[in-house]
């Protein structure tokens, strides 16, 4: 296959097959549903998933058979491509019930670009945008008794494309799975909003530039898993990824992305090296921030430089931005054997403010004068 260059990056031609999905639909037996959850109070995250799911297969290359049926287990041949060379990307999104009765989705198009961003790294078929956007919605509209409706609640939605073409070999799959599941899902913050504990990795790094950071592919999970066990040990929820060459630079937390108020400018690390993932939230984040007339610097800060500010008071507020979260305060940083301490680990303002209006918008409970609602029903 020919490579070409793309605005400096070298990506391999795949085709964008764009469907005019007809999709179908296979009964369930009333008998086959599965019972509700008796209760939103202990949803949790990713423990119970909806009656349906939305397949679509790729062969011969082109995109066919999409159908809505029932959740249920996949048959993958054991040498399959996935299983071996891990050829699998995803997406992580939320519906929200809002407290007329609709259901929203928050950028949808964000997560089904960076989808097809990810397929090309990871040299997979793309899937044409309205297609992605049709499939969740028409899955969304058939589950809608399974989306919560208390406060912090939601139907997480995720997209997945895996490499089924089974034998064994380095090399693309030449089929295709893409599925989406939803998942009813508990508050991020069950006992209230509240400041996080996070570890900094000084010895493993999750990406260098020109490898897969900014792609949602489940290796850069995998590989996060071990120092993951070693946070949870002092306590920590979360990882703190610094730059692969020099261990100095702060990059991004385990599944989101992190910013800093120092000196009252808002920084986050840039986009630019490709080793952090460009977040839905980090962008609604950043557009927020600076309407407030915030000033937000995408610049990365070197590990001692925030160390020396939570010490001396120049960094008033740490906050973390995802899906999962939203907007999540960070009380402190476990770094080189000590824990330090951001703000009392108390929540700030500018976390709290941020988190309020961009939870308000998604739960619609106010106007969203930004264009970034899509309502299902
Ligand atoms: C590694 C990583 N960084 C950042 C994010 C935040 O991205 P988003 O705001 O799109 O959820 C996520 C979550 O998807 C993630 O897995």
């Amino acid at each position: 296959m020919k490579k070409i260059l793309q605005k400096g990056l070298l990506f391999y031609p795949t085709t964008l097959e764009v469907l005019n999905m007809k999709i179908s639909y296979k009964n369930i037996p009333e008998s086959e549903l599965k019972p509700k959850y008796e209760s939103e109070d202990d949803l949790g995250f990713g423990k119970i998933f909806t009656d349906r799911m939305f397949v679509m297969e790729y062969k011969n290359g082109v995109w066919e058979n999409p159908v809505i049926r029932k959740y249920s287990p996949i048959d993958l041949d054991p040498s399959a491509i996935v299983l071996h060379y891990a050829q699998e990307i995803f997406e992580g999104q939320k519906a929200f019930s809002t407290p007329d009765g609709h259901i929203n989705l928050f950028r949808p198009d964000r997560n089904a670009q960076r989808f097809n961003s990810s397929a090309r790294r990871m040299m997979m078929p793309e899937i044409d945008p309205e297609n992605y956007l049709f499939a969740l919605k028409e899955l969304i509209k058939l589950e809608k008794d399974w989306a919560p409706k208390s406060l912090g609640t939601s139907l997480y939605i995720r997209p997945t494309m895996i490499g089924t073409e089974p034998g064994l070999g380095v090399r693309p799959s030449t089929d295709y799975l893409f599925y989406v599941i939803l998942s009813p899902s508990g508050p991020y913050f069950p006992e209230g909003f509240q400041c996080v504990k996070i570890f900094v990795s000084e010895f493993y790094i999750r990406a260098a530039s020109g490898g897969t950071g900014n792609v949602k592919t489940g290796g850069n999970y995998a590989a996060s898993l071990l120092v993951g066990s070693e946070a949870e040990q002092y306590g920590c929820s979360q990882v703190l990824w610094l730059d692969a060459i020099q261990k100095e630079y702060v990059e991004e937390v385990g599944a989101s992305n992190i910013f800093f108020v120092f000196d009252d400018v808002i920084y986050t690390a840039p986009l630019s090296s490709g080793t952090i993932l460009p977040g839905v939230t980090r962008d609604s984040t950043i557009q927020l921030a600076k309407d407030k007339g915030l000033n937000v610097e995408e610049e990365a800060l070197s590990i001692k430089n925030v160390i020396k500010g939570i010490h001396n008071g120049k960094i008033s507020e740490v906050f973390m931005s995802g899906t999962a979260a939203s907007i999540a305060p960070v009380g402190s940083l476990y770094y080189q054997n000590k824990e330090h301490i951001i703000n009392n680990f108390e929540i700030g303002d500018i976390s709290r403010e941020l988190y309020n209006q961009l939870t308000d918008i998604q739960y619609g409970r106010v106007e969203d004068p930004y264009d970034w609602i899509v309502k299902v029903i």
